[in-house]
C-alpha cells in the first residue's frame, strides 16, 4: 500500500512529485505529503485527505527545489491525520522519509529512541526510521541509511532526502512493495509503479530485495543493505535497465468519467491480448515464455490455486475448469489463511498462484511458503517484473496493461482466460477424454473479445436496472457450477463499488440457512448460464420466488424459460459453458459500477480500500 515518487535532476521537483502522486492515487489515498530539498532548505507540506487536498494545501505557495519525494498514503500505523502523512522527518529536520510497507520491530524500536531522547511526535513507525537515520549520521547520507536499514525489520519500501544533501536521494525495499529507478537525462525519478513514471521516461531499473539505490542526476549506484538477497540474481543497475513499451497515456483516463469504466471497455483488447499468438489455429496452445517441463505436469497429484479477493475467485474458476478436464483434485485457497494453516504440500503440487499486481503480500508468502516444501509455481499476473513474476518458477502473463480503479475487471477476465490457456497446455501433456471440449473452447476464445462486445452493447440496459437497485441496502447473488464464483465476484464488485451490503451463494446452499433472510422484494441476481445444471437452478430460483424476492435472471439470449418467468433479466450472449464466467462477469462489473455512479460513490477510489495490498 502507499504510493512514493521522488525526483532528483534539473527541474523544479513539485511539479513531478505532484503528477507521480496523481498516478499513484490508486495504492492509497487517506494522505498526502511532499518534501522538497533546495539548497540547505528542505519544505514539507502534508495533510490527510487525497493528492487534490494537498494541491489546495499547496495552492499559492512558491516551492522550488530539484530534489525532492512524495507519499499517497493508507494507513496502517496510525489514524489518517495531517502529523500521521509522510514525508516524516527527524527531530532537527535534516532527513525526510516516505515509506511503503510496515517496520515490524516498530514497537521496540519507538521505546528505544525515546530512550535516546527522541521526542516522537506521530503514532507512525516511518518517522521511527528518519530518527535513526539522523542518529546514525556522522557526515555520509549512505552510511546513515544503510546503519538504519540494519536497524528494521518487516517488508517496505522507502526513499530518504536530506536537506544535508541536496541532489541526492537513498531509495530501498525489501520483500513486497515494489520500487522502480526511471532514468531520463541528467534527471532520475523513483516511483512505486511503473505507470506513474511514463510520462518522464520508459527506461526504468526495477529495484531487488535488500537493495539500496543512491540516485543523484547522473547516476544511480545500487548497493546491498542485506548481505544475501532475497531473490533474484544481481547485475549492476546498467546493465538492468529496461525499456518499456508502454504508450505514455495508457495509465490515463482519456476521457472516461471513472477508470474503472475505461477498463471494463478495454476488456475485449485486453482478452484478444492474452490470448495472441498463445492459441494456435490448430487448437493447440503455444506459451513461449513458458518452460513447465512436461514431467512436472505429468508428475501433479494436485493443483492448487492461491490468491485473494478478485484473484481468489479467478481460481475458483480455474477449479471448475481443470478438476473434471485434467481428472486432478483441485484445491483453491485464500492466500492469507492458507500460509498459517501448516499446509500439506510437496513437490507433486502444481500451485498456481495468482495476482494481477504481483505484490500482494498474502499471495507472495504463501508462495514462499509452497516453494520451501517443493511445491512448483505457475504465477498467473498482470505485472511484468513484480515480485511474484519473479519468485514464481513459470510464469504466465495476462496482457490487460495498467489497472488502475481498485476494483479489478480487466484483469480478472484476462486471469480467467489465462486459466482456458493454461488449462489447455496442461491437458496437451496429460491423459484426458475431453478433445473435443477443448477444441470447442479454443473456437469460443477466439469469439470471446465479440461476446464481450455484445454484453458492452447492452450497457444501457444494465444501467437502468443498476438505478433501481441502486435503492436497495441488501443484494443476494446466486448460481451454480461455474456461475457460482462469478456471483461471488458480482458480489465483491458491488461492495466495493457501491457499498451495498451483498453476499454471494452457491443456489443450493440458500435453503440450508440464509433463505431465513430473503423477505418480499428482496433482489436476488440469478445467474443462470451452466445448462449441464440449468433446471436445478431453475428449481432454486423457484425456490426463491416462493418467498416473493425480486428475482432478476443473468442468463444466456436463447434462454426462454428463466425470463418468462421472471420480470427481470439481464441478457447475455451464449457462449460454451466453460467461458460464461467472461460475458457473465463484464455484466456485473457494469451492473455494480452503475450502482455506485447512482449513489454518488468515488469509484476509482473507494473507502477504506487500495489497489496493492502490499502487507499482510
Ligand atoms: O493484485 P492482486 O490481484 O493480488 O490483488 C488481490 C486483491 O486485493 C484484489 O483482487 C481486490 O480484491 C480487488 N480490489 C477487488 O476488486
Amino acid at each position: 500500500m502507499c504510493g512514493i515518487v521522488g525526483y532528483v535532476g534539473k527541474n523544479d521537483a513539485l511539479p513531478i512529485l505532484m503528477a507521480g502522486l496523481t498516478s499513484l492515487t490508486y495504492r492509497g489515498y487517506d494522505s498526502a505529503g511532499v518534501a522538497v530539498v533546495n539548497g540547505t532548505s528542505m519544505h514539507v507540506v502534508k495533510c490527510a485527505g487525497k493528492v487534490g487536498d494537498l494541491a489546495a494545501r499547496l495552492d499559492g505557495t512558491t516551492i522550488t527545489g530539484t530534489t525532492g519525494i512524495g507519499h499517497t498514503r493508507w494507513a496502517t500505523h496510525g489514524e489518517p491525520s495531517d502529523v500521521n502523512a509522510h514525508p516524516h522527518t527527524d527531530s532537527a529536520g535534516d532527513f525526510a522519509v516516505v515509506h511503503n510497507g510496515i517496520f515490524e520491530n516498530s514497537n521496540e524500536l519507538r521505546e528505544r529512541l525515546r530512550a535516546q531522547g527522541c521526542v516522537i511526535r506521530s503514532q507512525t513507525d516511518t518517522e521511527l526510521f528518519a530518527h535513526l537515520v539522523a542518529l546514525n549520521y556522522d557526515g555520509s547520507f549512505e552510511a546513515a541509511v544503510k546503519a538504519a536499514l540494519s536497524q528494521v525489520t518487516g517488508a517496505f519500501a522507502l526513499v530518504v532526502a536530506s536537506r544535508l544533501h541536496p541532489g541526492m536521494l537513498i531509495a530501498a525495499k525489501l520483500d513486497t512493495p515494489p520500487l522502480v529507478v526511471g532514468i531520463g537525462a541528467d534527471e532520475l525519478f523513483v516511483a512505486s509503479d511503473i505507470s506513474s513514471l511514463l510520462r518522464f521516461t520508459k527506461r526504468v531499473v526495477i529495484l531487488e530485495d535488500g537493495e539500496m539505490a543512491v540516485l543523484t542526476p547522473k547516476n544511480v549506484y545500487v548497493d546491498l543493505f542485506r548481505a544475501e538477497p532475497v531473490i533474484g540474481r544481481r547485475r549492476p543497475a546498467s546493465e538492468r535497465v529496461l525499456s518499456v513499451d508502454w504508450p505514455a497515456d495508457i495509465a490515463e483516463r482519456g476521457g472516461y468519467p471513472h477508470f474503472m469504466l475505461k477498463e471494463i471497455e478495454e476488456q475485449p483488447r485486453a482478452i484478444r491480448d492474452t490470448l495472441r499468438d498463445r492459441l494456435l489455429d490448430d487448437g493447440r496452445v503455444l506459451l513461449e515464455e513458458f518452460a513447465l517441463p512436461p514431467s512436472v505436469i505429468r508428475r501433479a497429484r494436485r493443483v492448487l490455486f492461491l490468491g485473494c479477493g478478485t484473484a481468489f475467485h479467478a481460481g475458483l474458476v480455474g477449479q471448475y475448469l481443470f478438476e473434471p478436464v485434467l481428472n486432478v483434485p483441485v484445491q483453491v485457497e485464500v492466500a492469507s489463511e492458507f500460509r498459517y494453516r501448516q499446509p500439506v504440500v510437496g513437490p507433486d503440487d502444481l500451485v498456481v498462484a495468482i495476482s494481477q499486481s504481483g505484490e500482494t503480500a498474502d499471495t507472495v508468502s504463501a508462495v514462499r511458503g509452497v516453494q520451501e516444501r517443493g511445491a512448483t509455481v505457475v504465477a498467473i499476473t498482470n505485472v511484468v517484473g513484480s515480485t511474484l513474476s519473479r519468485i514464481a518458477d513459470h510464469v504466465l502473463l495476462t496482457r490487460a496493461g495498467p489497472e488502475i480503479a481498485v476494483a479489478s475487471t480487466k484483469a480478472f477476465t484476462a486471469q480467467v482466460v489465462a486459466n482456458h490457456l493454461l488449462l489447455m497446455y496442461l491437458a496437451q501433456y496429460r491423459p484426458h477424454q475431453h478433445d473435443k471440449l477443448l477444441y470447442q473452447v479454443g473456437q469460443g476464445l477466439r469469439q470471446l473479445g465479440d461476446a464481450v462486445e455484445r454484453v458492452l452493447a447492452r450497457a444501457d440496459a444494465i444501467k437502468a436496472f443498476a438505478e433501481r437497485l441502486a435503492e436497495h441496502e441488501d443484494v443476494y447473488f446466486i448460481g451454480r457450477n461455474l456461475d457460482e464464483p462469478i456471483a461471488r465476484e458480482g458480489s465483491l464488485k458491488l461492495k466495493e463499488i457501491s457499498y451495498i451490503h451483498s453476499e454471494a451463494y452457491a443456489a443450493g446452499e440458500l435453503k440450508h440457512g440464509t433463505l431465513a433472510l430473503l423477505s418480499p422484494g428482496t433482489p436476488v441476481i440469478a445467474i443462470a448460464t451452466q445448462s449441464e445444471i440449468y433446471e436445478k437452478m431453475v428449481s432454486n430460483v423457484q425456490e426463491v420466488l416462493a418467498r416473493k424476492a425480486w428475482v432478476t435472471g443473468l442468463i444466456a439470449d436463447d434462454d426462454t424459460e428463466l425470463r418468462g418467468m421472471l420480470a427481470d433479466s439481464l441478457v447475455v450472449p451464449r457462449v460454451n459453458d466453460l467461458l460464461a464466467p467472461v460475458p457473465n462477469v463484464v455484466a456485473l462489473q457494469l451492473l455494480a459500477y452503475h450502482c455506485g455512479v447512482a449513489r454518488g460513490c468515488d469509484i476509482d477510489q473507494p473507502r477504506n480500500l487500495a489497489k496493492s495490498v502490499t502487507v499482510e
